[in-house]
């Protein structure tokens, strides 16, 4: 909350690929929100990489700095593709989306997969494999392999080359995102599977060590399980409702989420949220962004799925501007949009009429208004 005013400040960030597209969407749903629901939110538009890079040689100009550095929470669209090739790579470094979540310390990514059960059919796995999937990764999101030093591409006298990445992490680094997930499990199923690569390398080894002393300290309570990453990845295409809250570092984070997105039916269904550290007034900077990347191959074109865009929504609801029966609210929303047919083409069973981008937002906008209504009804 900001503190001259009692409004929320929020960033839209619609950046590149499709990201402008959904992230239309969603800040719709956010306007419905704030008109309808009273939800205390100042909106603040601003823009990221190609476009704002031909008019001011920078991918992130000054005005979106501060819209950010300003906001309590960022709604993010996505960030990448071809069209990028025509920014310099230092230009494009100096504004990734890397360089964000370390200034912002965003180090706990939530991703959570729930599988719809109105999408079985449509998904890759087996209906009776998604049945009653839903659990969290929570990816440790500013050290690891990503970050660490050395790094780099030498030439070796013998005229080879070498390219070298440090995976590194302390005990703060694990500890905190380690504590994030243990007080998600508390609110959900008291599970943490914590995952790493422990019979090879020595970070994990000081992860597992450090997890496991946080866990017999202050969460005993919770039931902390381990698995290495390789049989993780397996598990979660074999079992996936075995899980709860999955908690691991970066790299591994990132690939498993990926994976991890098939147990839920569909990429473009999933949201997150990116959260930095809690402050003297109990504020975090935030975050949210579907997990679906630009997906270049479709840009443009108004058929891109805004649902992992508008979920995102539904995180922020909850976890930024304090409002869970509004997260609620629209995550039943979805549902019901989901449940009476509602499809964009990459979630769509064959034969079944496709959604543009602009329709999904109006079956999300029109199921808000009968559940809403439907709400009023039985209060
Ligand atoms: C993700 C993405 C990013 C990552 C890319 C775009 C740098 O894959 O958020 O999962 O690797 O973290
Ligand atoms: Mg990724």
């Amino acid at each position: 909350m900001n503190s001259a005013s009692n409004m929320f400040k929020v960033a839209v960030v619609g950046g590149e690929g499709i990201g402008p597209e959904v992230t239309a969407q969603s800040r719709r749903i956010l306007k419905w929100f704030v008109v309808e629901r009273g939800v205390p939110v100042e909106t603040r538009e601003a823009q990221y990489g190609l476009v704002p890079y031909l008019a001011t040689g920078k991918v992130l100009p000054e005005d979106t700095v501060e819209a950010m550095d300003q906001a309590d929470a960022i709604l993010w669209g996505a960030t990448g593709g071809p069209e990028t090739k025509e920014v310099p790579s230092a230009a494009r470094k100096a504004g990734s989306l890397l360089s964000l979540r370390r200034k912002y310390d965003l180090y706990a990514n939530l991703r959570p997969i729930v599988a719809s059960p109105a999408l079985a059919k449509a998904a890759p796995l087996k209906a009776e494999v998604l049945y009653g999937v839903d659990f969290v990764i929570i990816r440790e999101l500013t050290s690891g392999i990503y970050f660490g030093e050395p790094r780099g591409i030498e030439t070796l006298p013998d005229g080879q080359r070498r390219g070298f990445n440090t995976e590194q992490y302390t005990t703060n680094q694990v500890r905190r995102v380690a504590r994030a997930a243990f007080e998600l499990a508390r609110t959900r199923g008291r599970k943490v599977c914590s995952v790493d690569k422990a019979n090879v390398l020595e970070t994990s080894v000081l992860w597992r060590e450090e997890v496991t002393a946080l866990h017999r300290d202050e969460f005993s309570d919770v039931e902390l399980t381990h698995l290495y990453v390789d049989n993780a990845a397996m598990q979660i295409v074999r079992q996936p409702r075995q899980f709860d809250v999955m908690v691991t570092g970066n790299i591994f984070g990132d690939i498993l989420s990926d994976c991890a997105a098939m147990a839920s039916g569909s990429l473009g269904m999933l949201p997150s949220a990116s959260l930095g550290p809690v402050d003297r007034l109990g504020r975090r900077k935030a975050l949210y962004e579907p997990v679906h990347g630009s997906a270049p191959d479709i840009a443009g074109k108004g058929i891109a799925n805004p649902l992992g865009s508008i979920l995102s929504v539904a995180m922020m609801l909850r976890l930024t501007l304090n409002r869970p029966d509004d997260a609620d609210l629209l995550e039943r929303a979805v549902t019901a949009a989901l449940a009476a047919g509602a499809r964009t083409a990459d979630i769509a069973e064959p034969g079944a009429k496709r959604l543009s981008t602009v329709e999904m937002g109006d079956a999300v906008l029109n199921a808000l208004e009968a559940v809403a209504v439907e709400q009023k009804e039985r209060a």
